[in-house]
């Protein structure tokens, strides 16, 4: 009889992204047939995984302060006579910064890059045979991980999300996604819809797309030639079950005339798109090398608006990047209001280690960069504010993915991606986990809105459950 395969417990934090949240999902798949489950706590853990973001300074602190607590922690089990957790660092800093974190951080068993995750066993094995040794992988492999990942082990839910394009050529001069994530790459579409099928076979209602450049996917299709993400959401929404589709991030550059027409004629794909466009300063775009400028991005709003009126928008933007004056920073509050969001991510510029533009003579004083991140901020939750406000009274669909603190509360998001609260009090015994119900939404607040199931108007809105939307960036 073969041995039995010991079980032993992974507990994996993740910082950043949806691709990053992905790329843990599929971490703990690799892990699976080796006895790894996942652990929600590092108490009864046996490894832990850090998956990391690089994307701006802080988000790389981080890292290493949780590094400080693991060493502290690894000191008291080695005390207390247990054995070390394995401590690996993935993820996007590990790419970037992989010699450095062996170097710098002992407690450190393991670095591997975004790209190598799929060969997690035999890093393990390695660590595991031989206690002391210390694995470092952040190559880019020439064949893809997505060849040798194996099937989901669990599904992951009402909302799922699935990788199908990664890396970027764009060389945005602040960024450091094309450094960590490496080239251009598309899944073929045969692969994306076999994992979109069992996404659903598993209870997935909901797909986001996921990509650094998702609207630049251009994927092989079933007769050899290449196809673009509209054509990819037309054949998603043939898959029975799949009630919505969503992807992000895209890249106005690649907004093509398929994929805006795909917004009017798929009723599955969601009216609500993020498309980052960081600056309303021309001067700007141009010194990021975001290869648009401020009239070509409202023109594909204008079309993308033309194919669905109520597309709800958000972006990323980006305040006090090397040489921003008040006049550009004028410029993208002035574009703010032209255009009008219902939601939006914005940052500080933080120069990055590598990136072109950290090397700019004319940095913004933090001051100045705090000053206008707080009015531009003002601006955008006011937007978000007004956008939630337009909807009380409208009947909307949400798809439940939770269900509240109390019997009868179900918590999902509307069509535009808001969070929905409400109580369904004459239902408390059914069971409306991934279902589309009909709410009439009666409040608005900043971050989400309070309904009532439609046709039941006694119902009270469940404002108690409302919760602040999760502060991820959408790369
Ligand atoms: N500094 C600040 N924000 C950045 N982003 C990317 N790089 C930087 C940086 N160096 C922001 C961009 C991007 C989002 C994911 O993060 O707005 O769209
Ligand atoms: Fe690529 Fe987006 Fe980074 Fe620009 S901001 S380099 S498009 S990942």
């Amino acid at each position: 009889m073969p041995d039995a395969i010991p079980q032993r417990k992974v507990h994996i934090k993740t910082w950043g992204c949806q691709m990053n949240v992905y790329d843990s999902v599929r971490m703990a798949d690799v892990l699976a047939p080796l006895g790894f489950s996942v652990s929600e706590t590092l108490d009864d853990a046996d490894m832990v995984i850090l998956n990391t973001c690089h994307i701006r300074e802080k988000a790389t602190e981080k890292v290493f302060s949780d590094l400080g607590r693991l060493r502290a922690l690894n000191e008291q089990r080695r005390a207390g006579g247990r054995d070390e957790l394995i401590v690996a660092v993935a993820g996007c800093v590990a790419q970037a910064e992989g010699e450095a974190l062996v170097e710098r951080a002992p407690v450190v068993d393991m670095v591997f890059g975004p790209q190598t995750y799929h060969q997690l066993p035999e890093m393990v094995v390695r660590v595991l045979e031989r206690r002391g040794e210390r694995v470092l992988n952040t190559d880019f492999p020439v064949v893809s991980k997505f060849d040798h990942l194996p099937e989901e082990s669990a599904g992951q839910g009402v909302t799922a999300f699935l990788s199908v394009q990664e890396g970027c050529d764009k060389f945005c001069t602040f960024c450091v996604v094309p450094y960590t994530r490496g080239a251009e790459f598309s899944r073929p579409v045969a692969q994306v819809l076999a994992e979109a099928r069992r996404l659903v076979a598993g209870g997935a209602r909901e797909i986001t797309l996921l990509g650094q450049n998702v609207n630049a996917y251009h994927g092989e299709g079933p007769d050899g030639r290449v196809e673009g993400l509209g054509t990819l959401i037309r054949r998603l929404a043939g898959i029975d079950g799949l009630l919505r589709i969503r992807y992000t991030t895209s890249h106005p550059k690649d907004m093509d005339e398929d994929l805006i027409a795909a917004h009017g004629e798929v009723p599955q794909l969601m009216p609500s798109l993020h498309l980052p466009v960081q600056s309303g300063s021309n001067r700007i775009l141009q010194a990021m090398n975001r290869k648009h400028d401020r009239d070509a991005y409202r023109r594909i709003v204008e079309r993308l608006r033309r194919a669905r009126p109520d597309l709800a928008l958000s972006s990323d933007f980006i305040v006090g990047f090397p040489g921003e004056s008040d006049r550009d920073f004028a410029d993208t509050l002035g574009l703010v209001a032209e255009v009008t969001y219902a939601q939006a991510y914005s940052f500080k510029y933080s120069p990055r280690p590598g990136t072109p533009a950290a090397a700019e003579t004319d940095q913004v004083p933090e001051p100045v960069k705090a000053e206008r991140l707080q009015s531009l901020q003002q601006l955008l939750n006011a937007q978000q504010l007004a956008f939630n406000r337009a909807c009380v009274g409208r009947t909307l669909d949400v798809l439940v993915d939770r269900a509240g603190r109390r019997p009868g509360q179900w918590s999902g998001r509307t069509p535009y991606l808001q969070a929905a609260h409400f109580s369904a009090p004459d239902d408390m015994a059914g069971d409306r986990h991934g279902r589309l119900i009909d709410v009439q939404i009666v409040e608005a607040h900043a971050n989400s809105v309070a309904a009532v199931p439609a046709g039941e108007p006694d119902g009270r809105p469940d404002t108690a459950g409302a919760t602040a939307r999760a502060e991820r960036h959408p790369v």
